[in-house]
């Protein structure tokens, strides 16, 4: 699949999630085979763009291109300055967020609130395009799949972007209203992909080999995206990979590998956020990655009162190295479907 002049090495991208695909976290997913991933959203407010929090989410030191990077506003002027300032900052692929339920960005008309502004979206489409085709850098556009159920109106603000020229459109299909409530349904990202000649990725509840074949098989998406199954499984990508191409399922990784995995991920988090906020924010990534497994839970509280970076990283390696004698793989938990006919897709 091309995304301007990129060529991306598969259709497996990591879904943006603000506070989870940080840098450390989207090289992973990229090394267990992902082929392409989208920054954590950056605001277009130049008064936070010198917060540690945007600086850091602007910093992609070592990571594989091509940088996407995300940005949310409601002004298009405001968004287009956003695009050149990321651009200025090594991106090389800007997604606009029209995707996103939560009340900070949509209490000003940011996120998924600006589909319900056809006509203000519109102008953020053609500010944004504007700022980055002399640049020769692609524009994206993430949404759902419009504001309610009677709403849904995905199609219609894919067109507009098409028409402005945006280069790719992924849509999560829920809409605004629904928040993280319910199920995906793909019948919107379906009417999207057929009434469009860009490339449309699907997103939402993704989360096993067999429904990545499901739902792209029924939207005919060029790529799907994966979130929240991606948490603590990022080798999830590579299990994908291997069926889509194989058909058959990939046996689960080994606990030595898990554990390595999981080892590098942390020291490249450490890295990012130094000792007290390192160790802090990485608990939430070993408590996803336990959860599933023997023990898990147990371990969770345990290393949660732990206040030091070596410290936590000794006990991970050491609950790997217990959970190691016990068993050679990871010990599936939930067992994936079976196949493609017991997946439940349209509404
Ligand atoms: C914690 C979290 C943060 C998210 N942040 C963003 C974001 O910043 N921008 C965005 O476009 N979507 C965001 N999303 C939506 C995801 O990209 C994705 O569309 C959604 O989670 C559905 O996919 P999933 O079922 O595979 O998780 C976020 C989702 C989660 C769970």
């Amino acid at each position: 699949m091309k995304l301007g002049t990129f060529e991306l090495p598969n259709r497996l991208f990591v879904a943006p999630m603000a506070g989870v695909t940080d840098r450390p976290f989207r090289m992973l997913c990229r090394r267990l085979g992902a082929g392409y991933t989208v920054s954590e959203m950056v605001t277009s407010q130049r008064a936070l763009w010198s917060s540690l929090k945007t600086s850091r989410r602007a910093d992609h030191a070592g990571e594989p291109g091509p940088i996407a990077v995300q940005i949310a506003g409601v002004d298009p002027a405001e968004m287009a300055d956003a695009a050149r300032y990321n651009i200025d900052r090594g991106a090389q692929i800007i997604d606009i967020n029209m995707g996103c339920p939560a009340k900070k960005v949509c209490n000003t008309w940011a996120g998924s609130a600006l589909m319900s502004n056809e006509a203000l979206a519109g102008r953020i489409l053609d500010a944004v395009v504007a700022a980055c085709a002399p640049r020769g850098v692609p524009v994206t556009l993430k949404m759902r799949s419009g504001r309610c159920d009677g709403e849904r109106n995905a199609l219609a603000l894919a067109r507009l972007a098409e028409q402005a020229g945006v280069a790719m459109v992924a849509v999560h299909g829920r809409t605004r209203e629904q928040g993280f409530k319910g199920l995906a349904e793909y019948d919107t990202v379906a009417a999207v992909k057929a009434g469009l000649s860009i490339p449309v990725v699907v997103s939402g509840d993704i989360d096993s080999p067999a429904k990545a074949r499901a739902v792209l098989a029924f939207t005919r998406a060029d790529a799907l995206m994966i979130g929240r199954a991606a948490q603590g499984r990022p080798w999830i990508f590579r299990e994908v990979a291997h069926f889509l191409a194989t058909g058959r399922e990939l046996a689960a990784p080994t606990v030595a590998e898990a554990a390595s995995w999981i080892g590098a991920h942390l020291h490249d988090h450490y890295a990012l956020y130094g000792e007290l906020g390192g160790v802090r924010s990485a608990r939430k990534h070993i408590g996803w990655a336990l959860r599933e497994l023997p023990g898990g839970e147990a371990f969770r509280a345990r290393m949660n009162l732990i206040d030091d970076c070596a410290a936590q990283l000794t006990a991970v390696n050491e609950w790997f190295e217990r959970l190691g004698q016990a068993h050679d793989r990871l010990p599936r938990i939930a067992a994936p479907a079976a196949n493609d006919e017991q997946i439940e897709l349209s509404a």
